[in-house]
């Protein structure tokens, strides 16, 4: 972690909790100390409860995240939520790529690039999710599986801009596995990063983040945040991963 940029923690809450508990886990976070100084938090709740979570987060210094968005602004695309719609309700930020989002509705690089233009286009930052999967892991792949993905968000109108870029490196065989990558491949990982991406990028590690690995990860010099799934969903946890990611 930079000794000058306050480290992010983002909870990506994906496709669970309920209305109550949205709420409940939402104040939690929001009334904590420990999401004011020295950290960045961010919380990326389902669609159907951004309203109330923006409602709760207030103008408070925990930012409220988009966990997708439609490439399009407006039109008929049943189902879909835009960029502009998400600003609408106070949303900051908005993961892009994220591995679920590639693996399991289909999206290529293409779409990615459309959805960081998109994004840039209606005034949000991208959370830019990139990551190899186990086969490319094991046949050596991984960097030139990531320079694809990268090259591709890259080519995305006004990305990055003058604002904050901001990569998340999720390994997919790291999601929601328990299997954290080492420090090594992190770290080699992270360098290949900043190398393809001009000026100042922030670099976020994601994948079976919990309480006990937070520190060690946070306390690299190439880690500037996590991204943070399953740990996200109880206030114990996640703050637990907050405080060890504060730096001293
Ligand atoms: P996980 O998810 O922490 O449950 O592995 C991380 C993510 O998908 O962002």
């Amino acid at each position: 972690m930079s000794q000058t940029t306050k480290p992010w923690v983002i909870g990506n809450w994906k496709m669970n909790l309920d209305r109550r508990a949205a709420e409940i886990l939402a104040r939690e976070i929001a009334d904590d100390p420990s999401c004011r100084a020295k950290i960045k938090v961010g919380l990326a709740p389902p669609f159907p409860y951004l309203d109330r979570v923006a409602e709760i987060l207030g103008h408070g210094p925990v930012a409220l995240l988009g966990q997708d968005l439609h490439p399009e602004a407006r039109g008929a695309y049943t189902g879909s939520v835009s960029g502009p719609m998400l600003r609408d309700m106070g949303v900051t930020h908005v993961l892009v790529g994220h591995s679920e989002r590639r693996r399991l509705h289909g999206e290529d690089d293409n779409m990615i690039r459309r959805k960081i233009s998109a994004a840039v286009e209606a005034g949000l930052t991208p959370v830019v999710c990139v990551g190899e999967d186990l086969a490319q892991r094991e046949s050596q792949q991984a960097m030139t599986t990531i320079t694809t993905q990268l090259e591709a968000a890259l080519a995305a109108d006004g990305w990055p801009g003058q604002g904050e870029t901001l990569v998340a490196y999720e390994p997919v065989w790291a999601i929601g596995t328990g299997r954290v990558a080492g420090r090594e491949q992190i770290i080699e990982i992270h360098t290949g990063i900043r190398r393809l991406l001009p000026g100042h990028a922030r670099i976020l590690y994601g994948g079976s983040v919990s309480p006990d690995t937070a520190g060690p990860l946070a306390r690299e010099k190439e880690i500037d945040g996590l991204l943070v799934g399953s740990a996200s969903l109880t206030a114990t946890t996640f703050l637990a991963i907050v405080k060890a990611t504060t730096p001293a």
